[in-house]
């Protein structure tokens, strides 16, 4: 028998998976990635960038980097999240091999097998693959519109078996409750946190696609408040502003953790691809990612309220939803105790894709929600396809 490692184990696939691999056919409607339209790519700015690159710059493209990143890329984009208001000065950033990986990095920096961690619920799945495959035992807290449920905070820490290693969260267009944390709650976890020893995963990936200038003042980062008496371990990404094929993010932190996660990614990989990574740089040092955000945040917030004005049309009025004000998706709350896998199956019968509730439940129990995205289907499909998951709604829920 082959003799894999325990940790394996660890590593669950989903009944999920299986459905999803019927929904790979052709012509099905898919709301269930978590990817830029392909529709939206800059593929001429790319094609321009490459042909105008020097000889010296298509060898450093095609060469091994430092393990941090170019230098190129880590001083545009020192520039860029600077003029974010984060704290650039006072931190070290690092190039990752997406922000995926950044989180991995710091999962495996803080995590020992057995130890407590604290997670959203609902919670990003690709970070929780993260911490289950370091053993952590996840405590989970409960979120509302406004962000984490502060009070179930303070109880899980206070009663945790042992004092929790991280706190991972995601504060803009959360994946996959859509919501904003408001600045209170904000304030009370960084109040919370204080003193502690508990460091804070800040998970960014969607702040820039914002569908309302007013809202700009509200995506503030605790990152960029730079609390006294927290680490805060910050992640972003390329993915969701260019193309999550540059497999480019990464991480601004103090520089006592980023030494240790210096040598953690130069086991992992080396370096992050250094041809993207040219490529990054050119977009940013141009200008150029202002003016294409600007661009894809129009076309999300089309195809946003387009599913928005679609979901209120056809959905049962026992079903809630979140009204998009950015990112990518909507999370629908179906009737206490619905299986949401059962509308999927039915859904994909008929030709339309979704991700379940439990996918996205760190206890993998929570069934009675899903989460729907616009991000890679156009209004017409939008328009094709919400009907359909209405219907099997009401097929499971009445
Ligand atoms: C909340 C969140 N964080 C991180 C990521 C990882 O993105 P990447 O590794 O492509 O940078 C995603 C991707 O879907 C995400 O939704």
């Amino acid at each position: 028998m082959t003799r894999f490692a325990s940790t394996i184990q660890f590593l669950r696939s989903s009944e999920i998976r299986d459905l999803m691999s019927l929904a790979t056919a052709p012509g099905i409607i898919s709301f269930a990635g978590g990817m830029p339209g392909n529709d939206l790519f800059p593929l001429n700015e790319v094609d321009e960038i490459y042909n105008s690159l020097s000889v010296k710059e298509k060898q450093v493209a095609m060469q091994y980097g430092p393990t941090n990143g170019l230098p190129n890329l880590l001083e545009s984009l020192n520039e860029y999240l600077k003029a974010k208001g984060l704290p650039v000065e006072s931190n070290r950033i690092m190039i990752t091999t997406g922000s995926l990986q950044a989180i991995n990095i710091l999962a495996k920096a803080f995590v020992d097998p057995g130890d407590y961690i604290m997670v959203e619920n609902p919670s990003f799945i690709g970070a929780l693959s993260a911490f289950r495959s370091y053993q952590a035992n996840l405590i989970t807290v409960p979120m509302n519109a406004d962000g984490i449920d502060i009070p179930q905070l303070k109880e899980k820490i206070a009663s945790a078996p042992q004092k929790p290693k991280f706190f991972y969260y995601s504060p803009h267009f959360h994946n996959p409750a859509g919501i904003i944390y408001s600045q209170e709650i904000k304030e009370q976890l960084i109040e919370v946190l204080k003193g502690q020893d508990i460091p804070l995963l800040e998970d960014d990936v969607y702040s820039d696609l914002y569908f309302y200038e007013e809202d700009k003042d509200k995506l503030k980062l605790i990152k960029a408040m730079n609390p006294d008496g927290i680490d805060v371990c910050y992640t972003g990404s390329f993915s969701k502003i260019l193309g999550p094929g540059l497999r480019l993010g990464w991480m601004l932190v103090p520089e006592h953790i980023y030494q240790k996660c210096e040598l953690i990614k130069q086991s992992i990989d080396a370096c992050s691809p250094s041809f993207s990574q040219v490529i990054a740089d050119k977009f940013l040092r141009s200008g150029f990612i202002e003016k294409y955000v600007g661009e894809v945040r129009l076309e999300y917030k089309k195809r946003a309220l387009a599913m928005f004005d679609c979901l209120e049309k056809n959905l049962p009025s026992y079903v809630k939803w979140n009204k998009p004000r950015g990112g990518f998706y909507i999370w629908l709350q179906l009737p206490q105790g619905t299986d949401s896998t059962e509308i999927l199956k039915k859904a994909i019968e008929k030709g339309t894709v979704f991700v379940t509730g439990k996918t996205f439940d760190p206890d993998g129990k929570r069934n009675d929600c899903m989460r729907i995205s616009y991000c890679n289907t156009d209004v017409e499909a939008i328009n094709k396809g919400i009907p359909i998951i209405a219907q099997a709604i009401k097929e499971v829920c009445g």
